[in-house]
């Protein structure tokens, strides 16, 4: 069970799991088409690895491919046999995810992200592998108001790049009830994944102008923006502004450690499970803990609020803390004191 096949291993998520995967000695074969990324932050794992002493020869693989070409994904089981390093589970991180950019081109989004998978589930029952952990998010929810969200919450996406998520979600549930006693499955649903790794060499490289809050905290810190515009000071919250559930990308990463132990040794089932901290934290929260804790100024001015968003969107985490045993460790001190590292040791990402 030791050999682990991860798709968009070379992104943001992907990087920080395959770094601790690696550390707690899985073999990785990871396939990538570097769309939103590059192989610079597999380098980088390798580094930190090596400045740890830790020896990652023939444990790390790197195919570049896609997932909407088949061949490429069976290539990749194809090497594991060849090698005698047979993948048994695949974390599914491959994905494209900016909300602007799906309302804009939807068949990118469908194409890339639900046939996508449909083409790795195939493969994997042609390979006898039906142990996967997939990359889900909090966008599939119904938004409710100041009240933490539930696995069993009403799930409606008001955008093409929610609608793939929910989409994939029931195409696992469909491949999981046409045969329960072989599939274990496991949909995380993130929340806010920000920060970086603690050593300053992992991180964000969000390519081109970030849309999400932190990275843009990150960007006008280090004076590549002039100011963050904040959507909205009329929200119904402590302060006007829009709260979030923002989690540590390396307690994130702990979270697909956990999942994977718990699913491999669990009787077969499906499992949807928050990935969040449970504690929400609002914009201005957010740029005065890093104002505070990196001792730098973030100018902000208010803007409008943007279309789509929520007052506030917060997991319940007790279910991911119950059944895998996981505990989200890094407060938002320490997601501001990473994220500024990184930030600094990288002004221009990898
Ligand atoms: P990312 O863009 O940094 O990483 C995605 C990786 O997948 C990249 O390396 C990219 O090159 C690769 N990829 C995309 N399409 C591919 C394809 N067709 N074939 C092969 N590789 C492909 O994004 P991330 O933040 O690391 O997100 C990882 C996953 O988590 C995505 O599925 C995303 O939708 C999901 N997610 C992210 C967030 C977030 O806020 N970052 C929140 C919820 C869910
Ligand atoms: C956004 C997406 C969500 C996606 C997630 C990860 C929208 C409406 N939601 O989530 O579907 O899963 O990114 O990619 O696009 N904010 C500002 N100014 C900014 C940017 C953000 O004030 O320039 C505020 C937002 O209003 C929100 C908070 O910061 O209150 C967090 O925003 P963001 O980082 O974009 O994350 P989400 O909105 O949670």
């Amino acid at each position: 069970m030791k050999s682990i096949f991860v798709t968009g291993g070379a992104g943001f998520i992907g990087s920080h799991t395959c770094l601790l995967l690696l550390e707690k000695g899985f073999t990785l074969f990871i396939l990538d088409s570097f769309v939103t990324s590059s192989q610079k932050s597999l380098k980088r794992v390798s580094l930190i690895l090596s400045n740890k002493g830790i020896d990652i020869k023939g444990k790390i693989y790197l195919v570049e491919g896609d997932i909407k070409n088949k061949y490429d994904i069976e290539r990749v089981f194809k090497m594991s046999f060849e090698l005698n390093k047979i993948i048994k589970s695949v974390i599914h991180f491959a994905g494209l995810k900016s909300v602007a950019e799906s309302v804009k081109n939807p068949f990118l989004y469908w194409e890339n992200n639900v046939n996508g998978t449909i083409n790795l589930l195939k493969v994997m029952v042609k390979f006898n592998c039906k142990n996967i952990v997939f990359s889900s998010s909090a966008t599939v929810y119904k938004a409710k108001s100041n009240v933490p969200l539930f696995e069993n919450d009403i799930c409606e996406p008001f955008n093409p790049y929610g609608n793939t998520k929910l989409t994939i979600e029931r195409l696992l549930k469909d491949i999981y009830n046409s045969d329960s006693s072989q599939w274990r499955i496991a949909s995380l649903r993130y929340f806010n994944p920000v920060g970086a790794h603690e050593s300053g060499l992992l991180g964000e490289d969000a390519l081109g102008k970030p849309n999400n809050i932190y990275p843009l905290i990150t960007q006008v810190a280090i004076g590549k923006i002039k100011e963050i515009k904040i959507f909205g000071s009329d929200w119904p919250t402590v302060d006007g502004t829009g709260i979030r559930d923002y989690i540590h990308i390396m307690d994130l990463a702990e979270g697909h450690f956990a999942a994977l132990d718990y699913l491999l040794k669990e009787k077969p089932q499906f499992l949807t499970i928050n990935l969040g901290t449970g504690i929400g934290t609002s914009v201005l929260e957010l740029i005065r803990c890093f104002e505070k804790v990196n001792n730098i100024e973030i100018p902000f001015s208010f803007d409008n609020r943007r279309v789509g968003d929520n007052a506030f969107v917060v997991a319940d985490n007790s279910l991911a803390k119950k059944i895998l045993n996981w505990n989200p460790k890094r407060n938002i001190d320490d997601i501001c004191r990473d994220g500024w590292n990184w930030q600094l040791k990288n002004p221009n990402g990898y």
